[in-house]
C-alpha cells in the first residue's frame, strides 16, 4: 500500500540548487522511512494545555504514537491519530497490539528496553493478527530492530540512526560520556548544573560538534527539512548549533533530568522504569489495556484528507511542527489545511502547535473562511498560557509553542 503523497516539490521560496539537493535527500529519506523511533514533543506540557474532558474528540498527528497514549491516559471520548507516513501508523499500531496483547513486563522490554529476545515469537503469536496490512508487511521485515545486535529498537529508524552517532561520539569520548551519566545520574539540581557547566558544556562544544550540527543531513535524519533548519538560523546568530546548544543548556541547566526521558533515550539508547513516557508505567499500561486504548484510531493520509473526510466535529487539535514543513514547500495545502481546521473545529475548539520559529509568519499571511481574514485574527492566540508552559517543555527544541482557541 503507497503512502500519501507528501513529497516536497519546489514552492515560491526560491531554491538553491544545494537545496534542491538537500530536499530530493530529504524526499527520499522520508519516503520510505520510519523516521520518529519516539516523539519528540511534551505530552506533559500539551496535557496542561488541552484540559482534555470525556467528551472531547481529538486530532492529533501520530508520529511515533507515544503522545497518542499519554492523552488517552486522560481518557477523551476519541483521539483521532493521523499521519501521512504509514510506517508511523504502523509503529502506534504494533503499541495498541502489544498493550491489548501482552502483559507489562514483555511490554516494557519491548518499548521501554527497545529489546526483547522472543520479540518474534510473541509478535507471530500474539500481535501480527492484530495489525493491518501495511502494519504487517512492514513488521514482517523490520520486527528484527527489537532483537537488533545493535541492542535497542532505539538506534534504528531515522533518528535512530543520530541516536547511534551520540553512541559512538560518546564511545570515542568515554570521560565526556561518564560525566553525562553522573549528570543523569544527580540528585539535585544544584548539582546537575555544576556538572554541565564545569565537566560537560567545554567538552560538548566543539568545532566538530558544531560542524556535524550544522550539516543538512543531521537535520534529515531528524525529520528537519531546510526550509526548518532556515528558520533556525534566521532567529540564531550561531545558527543550528547555536540554537541546538541553548536548547541543551536550558534543558540541562534549569530543567530536572531526573523525568527527562526525551534526551535520555537519545543518549542511552532505552529507558529506565523511573524515566520512560507515562504510557510505560505499569499503573497507565494497565489502564490502557483496560479499555482507554480503545477509543484510539488511526488514519495514514494528510491532516486536510482526514479533515475532510470525518464528519464529527473535532475539539482538539495537536499540530506538531508539520505546518513548518508546508508553510514555504506548500503554501497553498497550508492554506487548505487551516480552513479545513476551522471547518470542521467544534465552538471553542483548542489547537496546539510547534514551530521553529518563535512566531510562525504563516499566522499572518493565511487566509481563511469566505471573509478572507487572517488567522491570527480569527484565533484566539493565548500567549502567556503557552510562554508559561514552555519553559517546563523538556524538550525544548522548537522555538514556538501556540495555544490558540477557535471562537465558541
Ligand atoms: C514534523 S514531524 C513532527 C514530529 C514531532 N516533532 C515529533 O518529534 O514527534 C511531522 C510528522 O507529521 C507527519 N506529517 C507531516 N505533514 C503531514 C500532513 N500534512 N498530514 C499528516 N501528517 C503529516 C509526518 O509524517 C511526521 O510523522
Amino acid at each position: 500500500m503507497n503512502a500519501p503523497e507528501l513529497l516536497f516539490h519546489s514552492a515560491p521560496t526560491p531554491l538553491t540548487l544545494l537545496d534542491r539537493l538537500d530536499q530530493n535527500v530529504f524526499n527520499a529519506l522520508y519516503a520510505r522511512s520510519l523516521v520518529y523511533n519516539t516523539c519528540w514533543e511534551d505530552p506533559a506540557v500539551d496535557r496542561q494545555a488541552l484540559q482534555l474532558g470525556a467528551d472531547d474528540s481529538v486530532m492529533v498527528i501520530s508520529s511515533a504514537g507515544c503522545n497518542v497514549l499519554d492523552y488517552a491516559l486522560d481518557a477523551p471520548a476519541r483521539i483521532h491519530a493521523v499521519d501521512a507516513n504509514p510506517r508511523q501508523n504502523a509503529l502506534l499500531e504494533l503499541k495498541i497490539a502489544a498493550i491489548r496483547r501482552l502483559d507489562f513486563e514483555d511490554f516494557f522490554a519491548i518499548f521501554g528496553e527497545g529489546y526483547h529476545p522472543r520479540f518474534a515469537e510473541l509478535y507471530r503469536s500474539s500481535l501480527r493478527a492484530e495489525l493491518s496490512d501495511f502494519a504487517r508487511e512492514w513488521w514482517d521485515k523490520h520486527g528484527v530492530w527489537f532483537t537488533s545486535p545493535l541492542g535497542s529498537f532505539y538506534y534504528h529508524g531515522l533518528a535512530g540512526l543520530v541516536a547511534r552517532g551520540f553512541r559512538a561520539y560518546f564511545k570515542m569520548r568515554p570521560k565526556l560520556a561518564a560525566d553525562v551519566q553522573d549528570l543523569f545520574a544527580a540528585a539535585e539540581l544544584s548539582e546537575q548544573r555544576r556538572i554541565y557547566d564545569e565537566r560537560i558544556a567545554a567538552a560538548m562544544w566543539t568545532p566538530a560538534m558544531r560542524w556535524v550540527l550544522g550539516r543538512q543531513l543531521t537535520l534529515s535524519l531528524l525529520g528537519v527539512p531546510h526550509p526548518q533548519r532556515r528558520l533556525v538560523q534566521a532567529q540564531h546568530t550561531d545558527g543550528v548549533a547555536g540554537f541546538v546548544r541553548e536548547a541543551i543548556e536550558y534543558v540541562f541547566r534549569h530543567l530536572s533530568v531526573a523525568d527527562n526521558y526525551f534526551w535520555r533515550v537519545y543518549v542511552n539508547g532505552r529507558y529506565t522504569r523511573e524515566c520512560c513516557p507515562e504510557y510505560l508505567k505499569p499503573d497507565n499500561f494497565q489502564a490502557l489495556k483496560a479499555g482507554l486504548v480503545d477509543r484510539i484510531r488511526t488514519h495514514t493520509c494528510t491532516v486536510t484528507e482526514f479533515l475532510h473526510e470525518t464528519k464529527k466535529p473535532i475539539s482538539r487539535f495537536v499540530l506538531l511542527d508539520h505546518m513548518d514543513w508546508m508553510s514555504s514547500y506548500h503554501p497553498a495545502a497550508l492554506v487548505e489545511e487551516w480552513n479545513a481546521i476551522l471547518s470542521r473545529a467544534r465552538g471553542g475548539a483548542r489547537i496546539l502547535l510547534r514551530s521553529a520559529h518563535a512566531d510562525p509568519d504563516f499566522l499572518r499571511w493565511v487566509k481563511v473562511s469566505h471573509e478572507s481574514r487572517r488567522l491570527d485574527e480569527v484565533l484566539k492566540i493565548d500567549r502567556a498560557l503557552a510562554a508559561r508552559l514552555h519553559q517546563q517543555d523538556r524538550v525544548h527544541t522548537y522555538a514556538g509553542f501556540m495555544v490558540a482557541d477557535v471562537p465558541g
